[in-house]
């Protein structure tokens, strides 16, 4: 089992993650928000890259069930119904709802991996999951950090390397890693003491305690805390069930 870890998406394009096997990870906070909404009701999640194509497509859905979420400068876009913060993701606004989600590293990351035989989405809040699908799935996967406007982010780093280090865990020595795989578990070694001071202290961190988001990165960290796994199903994401489990594996195939 190959783990190819990506720093950021700019390293793999569409053509290169097409038919594979795919986890993308934005901790702060697009797969944390896809996380809370699919765990509380949402139908599904309809990731885009621009406000433009958010617009286009919720043209093409009935108003009443579809919301429009995401961010531009971590605050929520104007006309839209919700920002990117998991706690506004509850089950009083999502329930039943199709999301649009446009988001400046997240959601493009997604869109990029939209051909992948498989796609997972990854955060904190279902990181054992997320390893226990691997297993099953037990082929090699690219593993997509979301990173920062196409920099290195450390909190999706330490991310894949708390992946790595499940997977190592479980079996050791089917794994074989590329250099960043192995160096986001030198990271996830190094920083797994504390979550919460490494996620407080990194750059974008930083940047939403900046903008009155503080609270979320606290909610971003708690390990397992939402045992759900969102998983491409056609061109949508939507929460992988178990009694569904090959359905939605076969509609994760592109056209
Ligand atoms: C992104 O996709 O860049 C993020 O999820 C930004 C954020 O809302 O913190």
């Amino acid at each position: 089992m190959k783990i190819d870890v990506y720093f950021s998406p700019v390293q793999v394009d569409e053509m290169q993650l097409r038919e594979k096997n795919v986890i993308v990870i934005d901790v702060l906070r697009a797969s944390s928000t896809i996380v809370a909404a699919l765990r509380n009701g949402a139908r599904e999640i309809i990731p885009v890259s621009t406000v433009e194509s958010a617009v286009k497509v919720s043209g093409n859905l009935f108003g009443d069930v579809v919301l429009r979420g995401g961010e531009r400068n971590g605050k929520m876009i104007d006309g839209f119904n919700l920002g990117n913060s998991p706690s506004e993701y509850t089950e009083e606004a999502v329930k039943g709802k199709s999301i649009i989600l446009c988001t400046t590293n997240g959601s493009v990351a997604m869109v990029r991996a939209r051909h992948a035989k498989n796609m997972a989405v990854a955060c904190f809040n279902n990181i054992s999951l997320v390893a226990d699908f691997m297993m099953e799935v037990g082929e090699d996967f690219s593993i997509v950090c979301a990173g920062k406007q196409s920099l290195f982010s450390l909190e999706d780093a330490v991310c894949a390397g708390m992946i790595v280090k499940l997977l190592s865990e479980r079996d050791s020595l089917m794994l074989e890693l590329n250099d960043a795989a192995v160096t986001a578990h030198v990271l996830y070694k190094t920083y797994n003491k504390n979550l919460l001071k490494m996620i407080k202290s990194c750059d974008h961190g930083r940047y939403l305690s900046g903008i009155g988001f503080e609270d979320d990165l606290k909610l971003c960290v708690e390990i397992d805390s939402i045992p759900v796994l969102p998983i491409l199903a056609g061109n949508v994401i939507k929460l992988k069930k178990e009694e569904t489990k090959t359905a939605a594996v076969t509609e994760a195939k592109p056209d």
